[in-house]
C-alpha cells in the first residue's frame, strides 16, 4: 500500500545556507535559507521570501555571501532563521565576528568554516517569492576542514541538512559508494537496443 500526501515539500537533503548580507549603511544581517543549492558548477540558486531583510538587501547591494552551515553552527543557524533583521542586529546578538569580504561587498561570518562569495546574476519575482541566482566568484575555507591534500573535507565540516519532514536538523552521512563508478556493475547486464 502506498500512501498520497498531495502537495507535499519532502526533498531531501535540504542544505543550511546562511545568506549574509550588508545593507545600505553597512548593518551586516544574515538568514537560514533550505531552498537553494548549487545549481551548476560556479552558480548557486536561493528562494527567498519577499519580506526578509535579506531580500532587501540582494535587491540593492547584487552580493552576498553563502555559509554551509556545520554540526558546530546549530543554534546560530537557527537563530539567523528564527529572527529578521527588520526587527534586530542579529550579527551583533550573536556575537559572531564579521569581515568584509575581499571579493564582494558583503560580510563574512568567521564562525562558519565554509563560505563562497557570490555576486547576484539575476532576482526573479515568481510565485509571490523572490529567485536569486548568484555566481559564486570565490570559495574560502578554514584549514580545520582541509585534508591532507588540501582539499574541503565534509567529514570535518560534518554539513547541516534540514529535514522539512519533521523539522529538524541532520548531519550528513558517512560515505556508502563511488560516483560515475558503482553503477557500472549494471552496464556488463545491458543489451544492445
Ligand atoms: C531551517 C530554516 C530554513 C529556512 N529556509 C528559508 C528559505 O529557503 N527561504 C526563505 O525565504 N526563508 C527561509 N527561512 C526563514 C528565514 O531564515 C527567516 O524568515 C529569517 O528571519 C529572515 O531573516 P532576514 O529578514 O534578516 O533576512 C528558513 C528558516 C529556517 C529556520
Amino acid at each position: 500500500m502506498r500512501k498520497n500526501f498531495g502537495k507535499k515539500a519532502i526533498l531531501a537533503p535540504l542544505p543550511v545556507l546562511i545568506v549574509a548580507t550588508y545593507d545600505e549603511n553597512g548593518t551586516p544581517d544574515a538568514m537560514n535559507a533550505a531552498w537553494g543549492g548549487q545549481c551548476s558548477a560556479h552558480h548557486v540558486a536561493l528562494n527567498l521570501a519577499m519580506e526578509h531583510k535579506t531580500t532587501e538587501n540582494l535587491l540593492k547591494k547584487k552580493a552576498f555571501t553563502l555559509s554551509i552551515a556545520g554540526a558546530d553552527n546549530l543554534v546560530l543557524s537557527d537563530y539567523f532563521g528564527l529572527v529578521s533583521g527588520h526587527e534586530a542586529n542579529k550579527m551583533e546578538a550573536a556575537g559572531v565576528h564579521v569581515s568584509k569580504s575581499a571579493f564582494v561587498d558583503a560580510p563574512v561570518i568567521e564562525e562558519y568554516a565554509l563560505t563562497l562569495e557570490c555576486r547576484v546574476v539575476s532576482m526573479e519575482q515568481r510565485l509571490g517569492e523572490m529567485y536569486v541566482l548568484g555566481e559564486v566568484i570565490n570559495m574560502q575555507a578554514d584549514e580545520s576542514i582541509l585534508d591532507d591534500r588540501g582539499r574541503v573535507d565534509l567529514d570535518k565540516l560534518k554539513p547541516l541538512s534540514f529535514d522539512s519532514s519533521a523539522r529538524t536538523y541532520r548531519v550528513l552521512g558517512p560515505t556508502v559508494g563511488t560516483a560515475f563508478k558503482d553503477g557500472e556493475q549494471l552496464v556488463a547486464r545491458e543489451k544492445p537496443l
